[in-house]
């Protein structure tokens, strides 16, 4: 994109322009599809810009100049960001700072996301908001690090912070889980971190439906942060559980006959994790007027995409 794209008032209710970054990712992905047709929507992927340089990245965003940024690319190895401080850094805190900055200037509404993974885990109850937070490992510092420049940028849009990403056909513990118990008799998961699995698609439809409230309402609140998980709450044993029996339920055949319960000790990992990961969504469910779905619903959706897909393929084979 060579020229500075210019719209009218009128342009920007009826067909934004619509910057999707992460696009190779589980969400990133999702937002595309969820978008709406007739916006011109631009899906950044790693080879579009790194969002590691910012030069790159403030250069591209004056000749897209974008009205609606969807932020959907971290740094998301978790183990790893404790030896990649500075990239994850990088792009979890620095590049959301730019986006941000770029927003507020021009106008533009921003989604950024974040994470549970700024909360220190201790406790039994959901997380609200307004809690303090206390990350426990070098990616939740780094995401910690996004949202305080996205707060203090002004530019009007949200945070929102999620559990537990997962999408049938990406790199998750939902499909390596479910690509294990093709192959293994016997699993053995972590019982002792509480959380909310979160779908990609629905935190895309979710989005844009904020999105649509953000456009049409001007009051609509300023830069907040917003949680974003479904109702209920599992353990990574409990996730693996019901995937694997929906898969069942969806006709694919699964050679696990057993899943383990294992504590977080017995697994050990360079990153610290949360052992609470609850979000408290009353405040989404406000905004939307709506009840937020279990997350065992889907789980099912998800396992119907996951079944269909290897069914197909086995098909092709
Ligand atoms: N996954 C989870 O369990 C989880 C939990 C809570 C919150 N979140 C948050 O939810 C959001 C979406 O996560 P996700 O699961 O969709 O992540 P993901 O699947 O790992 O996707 C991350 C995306 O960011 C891109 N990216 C990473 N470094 C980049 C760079 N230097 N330049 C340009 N693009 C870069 C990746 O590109 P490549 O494909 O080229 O690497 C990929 O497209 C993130 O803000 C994450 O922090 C995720």
């Amino acid at each position: 994109m060579n020229s500075r794209t210019t719209l009218s008032d009128t342009d920007f209710v009826m067909k934004p322009v619509v910057l999707i970054t992460g696009g190779t990712g589980q969400l990133g992905s999702a937002l595309g599809r969820a978008a709406d047709p007739s916006w011109k929507t631009i899906v950044w992927n790693r080879s579009d810009v790194d969002l590691a340089d910012p030069q790159a990245l403030s250069t591209r965003l004056e000749e897209l100049s974008p009205n609606i940024i969807l932020n959907a690319a971290a740094y998301t190895q978790v183990d790893r960001a404790e030896e990649e401080v500075a990239l994850a850094n990088a792009v979890n805190a620095d590049a959301p700072k730019t986006l941000a900055n770029w927003a507020a200037r021009s106008g533009a509404l921003l989604i950024h996301y974040s994470t549970d993974y700024v909360y220190d885990g201790s406790g039994g109850t959901p997380w609200q908001e307004d809690a303090d937070i206390a990350p426990l490992n070098a990616y939740g510092r780094s995401k910690a690090a996004g949202d305080q420049a996205v707060l203090d940028s002004g530019a009007r849009g949200a945070v929102l912070r999620t559990s537990w990403v997962y999408s049938a056909l990406g790199k998750c513990f939902f499909s390596t889980i479910l690509k294990l118990a093709r192959e293994r008799a016997e699993l053995r998961c972590v019982a002792d971190q509480i959380g909310a699995p979160t779908s990609a698609a629905w935190l895309a439809e979710t989005s844009m439906e904020l999105l649509a409230k953000m456009r049409a309402d001007p009051q609509f609140p300023a830069m907040s942060i917003l949680h974003a998980a479904p109702s209920g709450e599992t353990s990574w044993h409990g996730f693996a559980k019901e995937a694997v029996a929906q898969v069942r339920a969806a006709g694919l055949p699964l050679a696990v006959q057993q899943i383990d319960k294992i504590e977080t000790k017995d697994w050990p990992s360079p990153a610290t994790r949360p052992a609470n990961s609850r979000l408290d969504t009353t405040r989404l469910s406000m905004l939307l007027g709506k009840s937020i779905p279990d997350w065992r619903v889907l789980v099912q959706q998800e396992a119907r995409i996951f079944a269909d897909t290897h069914t197909a393929r086995e098909q092709v084979l």
